[in-house]
């Protein structure tokens, strides 16, 4: 297993690009499922998780084209509504062909995705909504069977806030006899690019990025071609990594207007921050302030940025208090980040930091996607080098991420 070297202390600087947004792509190649007609999809970011994504499509008889980052995917030769599970369970987002083949076939086997490192993780509420517009939905040995002549819009109210559930109901919903009201719905940046790319291809949206959306089914979808917006989760990891080595880096091909709650807690952690038309420069003082966060839904602060603030917590001035809500097991990078000498006190979903001098290099072991950046962030900053193991979580979901970070600077090489 490929392993990922640090010598921490340099301080970050200069520029790198930011890739394609993974949790845009995810769904958005999926809704090439809905049209007959080839859909041509830029800026999408060269990661293992959509490579998974694209073998599931292809086995389902999609022609998949791939030229760097400009995939073309034709599935008017759809032959196949069927998700096994070996291919479903390296990859739970691949729950997001569900809506999509119900919609367009009428039926689809999707293997349950199962848990993962961070929690239970079920699909419930894909299910419930999915039945609330007309489809049979059998769960057995192991696997979602939906089956409907036609989906029927309805008023679909989900129980908590759910990204890939309003996802999936939304792909279900645009081929439905009639109109489908989506409350409660997940207002993330990935969810209204999803919704720009279903409309570009003919579909009737309105409200996406708002907690109500309306969709107005139609007969049919046509092709399209689609730019992935930026990885607003790429780009706020990058700015931990230049925050907490006192750095000053320009990222570009991304913006600011999804991260306010993250730029906010950098501005209060003591960083200048200044955001362009598609461009975010930040520079650190030697030393941050201690920042306390409580993760929600969007446009509150993104789980998915918790454990890279974690680490640099780990290093600042006073006591930070982390809250995580929406996952029940986010704190495993804790245990690791404490094996560079962090002192964290968990209690329930809150994590007490206070910070210390310095973090001490040492081998440690990523067990998912974030919590191996924030490992990333802290090897940076620790003394001495930094070994983390089992870094395909880390390719998962940052592209090329030892280039870049090298690009700025960092000491860090792959051990094969
Ligand atoms: C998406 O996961 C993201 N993944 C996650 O990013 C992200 O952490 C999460 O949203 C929250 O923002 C993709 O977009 C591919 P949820 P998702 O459904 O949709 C519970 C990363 O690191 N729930 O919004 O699976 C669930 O257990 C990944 O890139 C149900 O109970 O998350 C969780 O506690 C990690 N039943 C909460 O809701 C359901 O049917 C929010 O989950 C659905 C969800």
């Amino acid at each position: 297993m490929d392993k990922l070297l640090i010598e921490g202390g340099a301080r970050l600087s200069g520029e790198v690009a930011i890739s394609g947004a993974k949790n845009a792509a995810l769904p958005i190649l999926c809704a090439a499922l809905l049209t007959a007609e080839p859909v041509i999809f830029t800026n999408v970011p060269q990661l293992k998780d959509i490579g998974t994504l694209l073998a599931l499509l292809g086995q389902m008889g999609v022609k998949v084209e791939r030229a760097g980052d400009t995939v073309t995917l034709d599935a008017s030769g759809l032959n196949n509504p069927v998700a096994p599970y070996e291919m479903v369970k390296t990859m739970r987002a691949s729950i997001l062909v569900l809506g999509p083949l119900v919609a367009r076939c009428g039926e689809a086997r999707v293997s349950l995705p199962g848990g993962c490192a961070i929690g239970a993780r079920p699909v419930d509420q894909h299910i419930k909504g999915l039945q609330a517009m007309g489809a049979e939905v059998r769960v057995e040995h192991g696997y979602v069977h939906a089956t409907v002549p036609r989906l029927k819009g309805a008023r679909l109210f989900t129980d908590m806030v759910t990204v890939t559930g309003t996802e999936n109901l939304m792909m279900a919903a645009v081929l439905a006899d009639g109109e489908t009201v989506i409350e409660n719905a997940a207002r993330e940046p990935e969810v209204v690019d999803l919704a720009n790319c279903l409309v570009a291809m003919g579909a009737q949206i309105s409200g996406a990025g708002s907690d109500v959306i309306r969709i107005r089914g139609v007969e049919r979808l046509h092709g399209a071609t689609h730019r992935i917006m930026p990885d607003r989760i790429e780009t706020g990891t990058y700015l931990c990594a230049a925050a907490v080595t006192g750095g000053s880096v320009r990222l570009t091909g991304t913006s600011s207007c999804y991260l306010d709650a993250v730029i906010d807690k950098l501005m209060d952690a003591g960083c200048e921050v200044v955001s362009e038309r598609d461009a975010i420069s930040l520079s650190a003082p030697a030393r941050l302030n201690a920042v306390s966060l409580r993760t929600a839904p969007y446009p509150a602060f993104p789980t998915d940025m918790q454990a890279q603030f974690m680490a640099i917590n780990c290093v600042a001035n006073g006591v930070a208090m982390i809250r995580e809500t929406i996952f029940e097991n986010r704190f495993m990078h804790a245990v690791e980040l404490q094996r560079l000498g962090a002192d964290i006190r968990i209690d329930g979903n809150t994590a007490v930091v206070q910070g210390v001098a310095r973090l001490e290099g040492a081998t440690v072991m990523a067990t998912d996607l974030r919590a191996s950046a924030s490992l990333v962030v802290a090897g940076l900053v620790a003394e001495g080098e930094t070994t983390i193991e089992r870094i395909y979580h880390l390719d998962r979901g940052y592209e090329r991420l030892e280039d870049k970070l090298a690009a700025l600077g960092a000491k860090v090489r792959r051990l094969t």
